[in-house]
């Protein structure tokens, strides 16, 4: 141990009448990973501090003394000084004990109405609080850079699939258009969620409450929270706010997984609907001609890692009485991986979006393949008179026959057409076209670019508006 420490044995030692063995101490040790609390317990100690001497519990020379001294602590730590010890277990002892080294006394009295399990709450709160806001940034720079590639292809032509299969045509704009409404909507609910994250734990002391004549508002207010936790027993033990995260950052990756799979898919040379730059993609040590989609792949695969999170912060709680219990110290690094991960993912989502290169030659090609304007024959058969059901069967034959001979249904003439169906008139090419059958949809929500673009309209005023 060295002497930067005032504490030269655990807090709680004199309880004991022999020391931890050292693998003892390593297992139940927090300070590698939870010193990445540090500064919102910091902050958490002075408010807590401040609270104190305003109802008259820590004296003003006291309070002096550990502003100064956790400004010092602030400091050491940002320029990387600060010596970490494993013999003080977590960030809340280190920094405690450097405290008390570096001002004495007033050090001791900090901890006077807390406990370490209302202090790690608050820690927690305030980190991921944050975290938070820097996650709904990222989402809304991920969208911005999706509304951008929708505008400049809002009436660029592609396949639309059901089943992988080639189903109508849509714009490659209204696709992406689709991922702006679902990445919003994370945004929305990491927004919903921070509203839980943001109460106050602090004063909830050990599990009971304390003696002292605390004033929790006092503490809520400096530190930006929303409401008081406000059952002590229930502020020192749930984790569900950090549960509640890790389901919405599992949602919000299970639609970059979605987002990534449909890159590789047009990536592949098969495919070849759009290229990704090449700092998102790496080669193959044996085989040159390759280009593979290496950061969706992985995104494809993280995604994985942060359902694994979630399931085992449920499990964590799953069944653990009331109140604090020492299991809750594995809440830190699930939670820490989930926002790391999901925090990179979204940011070099956003760049690699932005430089996606559409190939919309391929994108039509392909949507003049597999008969995709065939729902748009079967409605003009309906606008002619036709019951909904004889129009499909009647298209479902010419299909059937135009596939036989190897063509398109816009390659059938309107006599051939009209073996199928007597009505069908010249006018029926037009439903056919491509462009005809995205226009027709003209609707809110629907592919017709001049709807796309109304869409991207609104998600631009949206977006004003977001951080
Ligand atoms: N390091 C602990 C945690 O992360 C802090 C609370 C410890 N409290 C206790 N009574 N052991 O949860």
């Amino acid at each position: 141990m060295t002497d930067q420490f005032a504490y030269k044995t655990q807090a709680w030692s004199g309880r004991f009448s022999e020391p931890v063995s050292d693998l003892v101490k390593r297992y139940t040790a927090s300070v590698d990973f939870d010193r990445r609390l540090a500064r919102c317990d910091i902050d958490g100690s002075l408010a807590h501090a401040e609270m104190l001497c305003a109802v008259g519990v820590l004296g003003e020379e006291d309070l002096t003394a550990i502003r100064g001294g956790l400004e010092a602590i602030r400091e050491e730590i940002a320029r990387g000084e600060f010596a970490w010890s494993i013999d003080l277990e977590d960030v809340h002892l280190n920094i405690e004990s450097r405290l008390t080294q570096l001002v004495g006394d007033a050090g001791k009295r900090l901890h006077t109405a807390r406990s370490r399990n209302d202090q790690v709450a608050t820690d927690i709160r305030l980190w991921l609080r944050e975290a938070i806001d820097g996650i709904v940034a990222l989402l809304a720079a991920l969208q911005r850079a999706l509304v951008d590639v929708a505008e400049r292809e809002a009436a660029t032509i592609m396949p639309g699939f059901t089943h992988l299969q080639v189903a109508q045509p849509v714009t490659f704009g209204h696709h992406m258009m689709a991922y702006v409404e679902m990445f919003a909507r994370d945004a929305e609910r990491m927004a919903d969620c921070r509203r839980r994250v943001n109460r106050l734990p602090l004063g909830a002391a050990a599990l009971a409450g304390t003696t002292y004549p605390i004033d929790r508002e006092h503490v809520a207010r400096a530190l930006g929270f929303e409401a008081l936790c406000e059952n002590s027993l229930d502020a020192v033990s749930d984790r569900d706010f950090a549960i509640e995260f890790c389901a919405a950052a599992s949602i919000a990756m299970m639609h970059v997984s979605r987002l990534s799979e449909e890159l590789v898919l047009w990536m592949s040379p098969r495919v070849g609907f759009v290229a990704l730059a090449d700092r998102f993609c790496t080669g193959s040590s044996i085989m040159p001609q390759k280009k593979n989609p290496d950061v969706p792949e992985l995104a494809r695969g993280k995604t994985g890692r942060v359902y694994g999170h979630l399931v085992g912060l449920l499990t964590l709680m799953k069944a653990q009485p009331l109140a604090y219990n020492k299991d809750n110290q594995e809440d830190k690094e699930p939670l820490f991986d989930t926002v790391d991960t999901l925090t990179d993912t979204l940011r070099i989502f956003a760049d690699l979006i932005a430089a996606l290169e559409v190939n919309a030659g391929r994108m039509r090609a392909a949507a003049s393949e597999g008969f995709s304007t065939a729902t748009d024959l079967a409605d003009y058969l309906v606008r002619k008179g036709l019951p909904f059901r004889d129009a499909h069967e009647a298209v479902a034959r010419a299909v059937r026959a135009a596939a036989e001979r190897g063509v398109d249904l816009a390659d059938l003439s309107t006599a051939e057409l009209q073996a199928f169906a007597p009505v069908i008139g010249d006018d029926a090419a037009e439903a056919l076209r491509l462009e005809g059958s995205i226009a027709a949809r003209d609707h809110v929500g629907g592919t017709a670019p001049v709807q796309v673009r109304a869409a991207i309209a609104r998600a631009r005023e949206r977006l004003a508006a977001a951080p």
